[in-house]
């Protein structure tokens, strides 16, 4: 039996989507182009996805109705910018009317930027390659941020940008797809970073007074015999120079979901009969602790768990993932860590990328016909969880 643990007043919990992966009908921007790629590798089209481009209110009800303090959602770019410095008022006043409901029901907006997508106007122009890209995006978020800032509680300006950097443009697994490329990774990682200190310029600059930060994707890497200097390499490589240019913000997001493993020639694949979660990697909860620590001491700054979640078709083991990773993180509370709040990935059953509709990261099922909500019960787990502010 495990010892109940309780969080410090205020601890803000939470649960996160991401536009294009429920709003469906994104048409505009580069994921669906990738998607409708013949050879690009993704099992299906986002499609309708969970339809919350209609049904946004039934979700934040939901989100209020487990007792949850906060919703991250992203804002779509290639809705807002349909087109290079045309902006859709209709756009801007749908995301207005989200924020303004979540206010309503006591919930604490939280608004991503960036999570994965990029308008096909800049993507055809060569996306994060484009000299101009950071300060396309600054251009965009400066304008949202004027229509919206005064009704954001915490901005997050791009959602792991280590992850669209490294797999789009160093193995082609994501957009633009087909290449594999360092040079082109480097100039990308350096867009990423740059765009970033933009943002947060702009979004200083914007109504409203609310955090910023990065959302970055972390792991806890663990050291094999011989693997120490692979591991700083690989860590550096994929996470360092990201967390190095979120000096001056207001919090860290750290993203996580399992653990690597660093042997001398590099990560070491998990045993055949290790345990896995539905995406392939190990299922090891306890990655949050390690994750925490580490943002906290490289980048100083207060942190915020801004995703966490399982994809997995037993419910029973996205509670179990859930009350593991949640203990470990409370655990970084003792060492002086300062962290303030967990949002879990996901509030519903969503587009998993190239793995299409398969992996089920949600608190809630969605028909892909109907889109009829149904509640699981890590919902109810997970909201107990918030209401007590304890496990
Ligand atoms: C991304 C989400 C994704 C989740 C689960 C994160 O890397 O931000 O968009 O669905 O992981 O794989």
């Amino acid at each position: 039996m495990t010892n109940p643990v309780s969080f410090p007043d205020g601890f803000l919990w939470g649960t996160a989507t991401a536009a294009h992966q429920i709003e469906g009908g994104n048409t505009n921007n580069d994921w669906w182009k990738f998607e409708h790629t013949e050879g690009s590798g993704t099992a299906e089209s986002s499609g309708d996805a969970c339809d919350s481009w209609n049904r946004w209110k039934e979700d934040q009800d939901l989100v209020a109705s487990f007792g949850l303090g906060a919703y991250r959602f992203s804002i779509e770019w290639s809705r807002i910018e349909p087109a290079e410095d045309e902006f859709s008022v209709v756009a801007l006043d749908h995301y207005r009317a989200q924020l303004a409901y979540a206010h309503s029901l006591g919930i604490k907006p939280v608004v991503t930027f960036h999570h994965f997508t990029t308008p096909q106007w800049l993507a055809n122009r060569g996306g994060w390659e484009a000299p101009d890209a950071p300060e396309r995006f600054a251009k965009f978020v400066g304008r949202a941020a004027e229509h919206l800032g005064d009704l954001i509680a915490m901005a997050c300006t791009i959602n792991e940008p280590n992850v669209v950097a490294f797999i789009g443009y160093r193995i082609g697994f994501f957009p633009p797809g087909g290449v594999a490329d360092k040079a082109r990774y480097e100039v990308v990682a350096e867009a990423f970073c740059r765009a970033h200190r933009l943002a947060v310029a702009a979004l200083r600059k914007a109504p409203g007074d609310f955090p910023i930060g990065m959302t970055l994707s972390m792991a806890d890497w663990q050291v094999a015999p011989g693997g120490e200097s692979k591991l700083e390499q690989l860590r550096s490589h994929m996470e360092d120079r990201y967390l190095a240019a979120t000096e001056g913000d207001d919090f860290i997001g750290v993203q996580c979901y399992t653990r690597h493993v660093v042997g001398p020639d590099g990560v070491i694949e998990p045993e055949p009969d290790a345990r896995r979660t539905l995406m392939g990697y190990e299922f090891y909860p306890e990655c949050t602790g390690a994750t925490v620590r580490r943002a906290a001491e490289v980048t100083g700054l207060p942190v915020y768990l801004t995703e966490n979640g399982i994809g997995t078709e037993r419910d029973e083991e996205r509670i179990e993932y859930l009350d593991r990773a949640i203990r470990s993180a409370h655990g970084t509370l003792a060492d002086g860590v300062d962290l303030r709040g967990y949002f879990c990935w996901s509030l519903l059953d969503n587009f998993e990328w190239v793995f299409g509709y398969r992996p089920t990261f949600g608190l809630v099922e969605v028909d892909r016909t109907t889109f009829k909500r149904t509640p699981k019960p890590s919902a109810a787990f997970f909201g107990g969880v918030a209401t007590a502010n304890a496990i």
